[in-house]
């Protein structure tokens, strides 16, 4: 997606050489009509798929996942990683490790709002290692739904979560793919060749 790569390029920090800065755009502040335009991206790649709910992580999966919603007229639903006061009974609960922070959370999601029937699309922000996916699929199965793919806003290509995901056989459209933030700068995947 060429709008993202710009953005990227424009506003993005590389803080080092497995970690990029989006708080301009993405997961602090956010700019609308960028997270509008990968609302449409990926209703646009899912379209066919017949979506019936968007799942997402708290919180910065939350804004790209509710515009993709929009386009697609389906609800979103969040998984909460931080303990509800109302959300104690007759929930999906995984654990989920995050490399990056390193830290476990607990997610939980209400089993009033997944059914067998839903076919989910899973959006994220970021895919590195891939746990977050793949504790947000884990609950979907847990439902008996069905996990029709998975977006992501931004992939670290050198990270394994992608491969980890495409072996366990989901479908994954990330809209930019960075293959590396060494030196300081990005370098993004495209059609599987490196662009400098
Ligand atoms: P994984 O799910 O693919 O395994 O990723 P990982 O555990 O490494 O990521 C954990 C958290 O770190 C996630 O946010 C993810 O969005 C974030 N993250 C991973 N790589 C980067 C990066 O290069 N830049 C930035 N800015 N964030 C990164 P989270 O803990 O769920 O936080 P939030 O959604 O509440 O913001």
């Amino acid at each position: 997606m060429k709008l993202l790569q710009d953005t990227v390029r424009r506003e993005g920090i590389v803080l080092n050489d497995q970690v990029l800065k989006v708080d301009a755009f993405l997961n602090h502040q956010i700019d609308p009509a960028f997270m509008l335009a990968v609302g449409k991206q990926f209703a646009d790649l899912f379209a066919e798929e017949a979506i019936t709910k968007v799942v997402t992580i708290e919180s910065s999966g939350i804004a790209p996942a509710m515009m993709t919603a929009m386009q697609l007229q389906v609800p979103l639903l969040f998984a909460r990683k931080h303990k509800s006061l109302t959300l104690t009974s007759d929930i999906y609960t995984e654990t989920v490790y995050s490399y990056t922070k390193q830290v476990s959370n607990e997610i939980t999601v209400s089993k009033k709002f997944l059914h067998p029937t839903d076919n989910v699309l899973i959006i994220d922000d970021f895919l590195a290692n891939g746990e977050a996916a793949f504790g947000l699929a884990r609950i979907v199965e847990q439902a008996e739904a069905r996990v029709a793919g998975i977006g992501i806003v931004i992939e670290k290509s050198f990270q394994p979560g992608r491969q980890k995901l495409l072996d366990a056989g989901y479908r994954v459209e990330s809209l930019v793919r960075i293959a590396s933030l060494e030196k300081g700068q990005v370098t993004f995947v495209e059609n599987n060749v490196m662009q400098p």
